[in-house]
């Protein structure tokens, strides 16, 4: 049976395991108010802090994830590429960064959404630490093919990217070149959920960023000493992640598929109560 999207739940980065526990509490939270809701994470630092594993996408789907995507992270664990490339997984990486793997896919269709709902995402080109194609350049070849494949298609955007100036660049172009189409445009990479959620045009739910789904008592999402050790000391460290002050950060996002359009864009930041659970972290 076939359901139409109305309300969308779209989750910046989440970090390692207080991330992944931050998103379960999270969706079970929200699924409980929105019966219908559909949800999206970013999960490119879930491993860990670096990519995603196998386990790490299984558990997140477990915990209700309909989408699951990935930034410049995307191969830190190249364990995840047979679920790239398999178009029947709910994982996609961003479109135009050339060392994508050849048969990935280059965006994804939400099963049984009517009008279909797809995610697409891209990579900045500012402060970034590795050259994508232009952005701009990729929407539009994205959106031409997703729009030869269904006219009627409503596409939810992510820009992995550092620049604010960037990423809500992005949001008035999809304004202005994908009306009817383009019905979100949200920011992730910076971990830091912004103060500037709005619809863009009158029809865009847009944010620069969703945040960071993970510990937050650290440095966006990884331990404060760690983080000091690297940026004032200048010295080699491990990656270890904050784990306290739990949230799920993202942005709720309400659209009228009668008119094509987005009418809310309302950011969230869940606590959660309690620890982490114990257990072996795999890999
Ligand atoms: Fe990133």
């Amino acid at each position: 049976m076939s359901m139409q999207p109305r309300t969308v739940a779209y989750f910046g980065d989440i970090v390692g395991k207080p991330g992944r526990h931050a998103f379960a509490y999270a969706a079970s939270v929200l699924r409980s108010q929105h019966p219908d809701i559909i949800l999206i994470t970013n999960a490119e630092n879930a491993r860990h802090g670096r990519g995603l594993h196998p386990e790490g996408y299984r558990e997140i789907r477990d915990a209700g994830a309909d989408a699951i995507t990935l930034g410049d992270h995307f191969l830190d664990d190249e364990r995840i590429i047979p679920l790239l490339n398999n178009p029947d997984e709910p994982v996609v990486g961003p479109m135009n960064v050339p060392e994508s793997p050849q048969n990935a896919k280059p965006y994804f269709r939400i099963p049984e959404t009517d009008p279909p709902l797809y995610i697409l995402v891209v990579c900045g080109r500012v402060f970034m630490r590795f050259q994508s194609a232009n952005p701009f350049d990729a929407v539009d070849s994205a959106l031409a093919r997703i729009t030869e494949e269904a006219d009627n298609a409503l596409v939810l955007l992510e820009v992995h990217a550092e620049a604010t100036s960037e990423k809500m660049a992005l949001a008035w172009h999809a304004a202005d070149r994908w009306p009817n189409h383009i019905v979100g445009v949200v920011g992730t990479h910076t971990h830091v959920q912004t103060a500037d959620a709005r619809i863009v045009a009158g029809r865009v739910a847009a944010i620069t960023d969703l945040g960071l789904t993970g510990g937050h008592s650290g440095v966006i999402g990884f331990a404060t000493a760690a983080s000091l050790r690297r940026l004032r000391d200048d010295q080699p460290s491990g990656l270890e992640l904050a784990e306290s002050d739990l949230r799920a950060q993202g942005l709720l996002i309400t659209l009228d598929p009668d008119s094509r359009a987005a009418t809310g864009a309302e950011p969230f930041s869940i606590g959660v109560p309690g620890i982490i659970p114990d257990g072996e972290e795999p890999g």
